[in-house]
């Protein structure tokens, strides 16, 4: 559990890979006078990641790794993370697997949103396999990081209705707009704000 520094916010990293449309809620929420945290890094695996662009409008510290060299990135990082305080990492459609060394460094510290009602659908393709699964529901989760993929302690979900029509694609824009709004309410959960 992360426990807040009473009023100063607690310093936290937003790792990316792609669009960083979680990162820029992340950014909104951090802003926020009542907020806990604030957003002293972005680390992306992508240097194309269009949620760079983020840093950039928001004048935020970033780092890119492309993790070929996994262990040697990671090691990297930690020293990243460690020069700027963090003590908070939230993954925001950040698509490499972080190995059990480096989550050991921020046991209880790292958090990840997904987009599936967990532990329903973990990996990838989630509308597509709630979609053939005929479900009534999918939806989005905010889970603490542990050794296995999307296996750690739930933090908060919100359903999302199904609907007849709905193709992958049109079934993850619904989810994600319930992304931006859940991810922020999980770290106010976190902090029992
Ligand atoms: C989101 O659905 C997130 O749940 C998943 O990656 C997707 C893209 O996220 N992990 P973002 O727009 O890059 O935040």
């Amino acid at each position: 559990m992360v426990l807040s520094t009473g009023s100063k916010k607690i310093k936290t990293a937003i790792f990316i890979s792609g669009t960083g449309s979680n990162l820029k809620s992340l950014i909104n929420f951090s802003k926020r006078k009542k907020s806990p945290i604030s957003i002293n890094l972005i680390i992306s695996s992508n240097k194309k990641a269009k949620g760079l662009k983020f840093a950039k409008i928001f004048n935020i510290k970033k780092k890119i790794y492309n993790f070929e060299k996994n262990i040697l990135d990671e090691k990297r990082i930690l020293f990243e993370l460690k020069k700027n305080e963090i003590s908070l990492i939230c993954l925001a459609g950040f698509m490499k697997i972080l190995s059990k060394d480096f989550i050991k460094n921020f046991k209880g510290k790292i958090l990840n949103i997904h987009p599936s009602l967990l532990p329903k659908f973990k990996g990838l393709n989630t509308h597509e396999k709630a979609i053939k699964n005929n479900e009534k529901y999918s939806g989005c989760t905010v889970h603490y990081v542990n050794y296995k993929l999307d296996s750690g302690k739930i933090i908060i979900q919100k359903k999302v209705k199904i609907k007849k029509n709905d193709t992958p694609k049109i079934l993850a824009k619904r989810v994600l707009v319930e992304e931006h709004k859940l991810y922020p309410k999980a770290i106010s959960k976190i902090f029992n704000l």
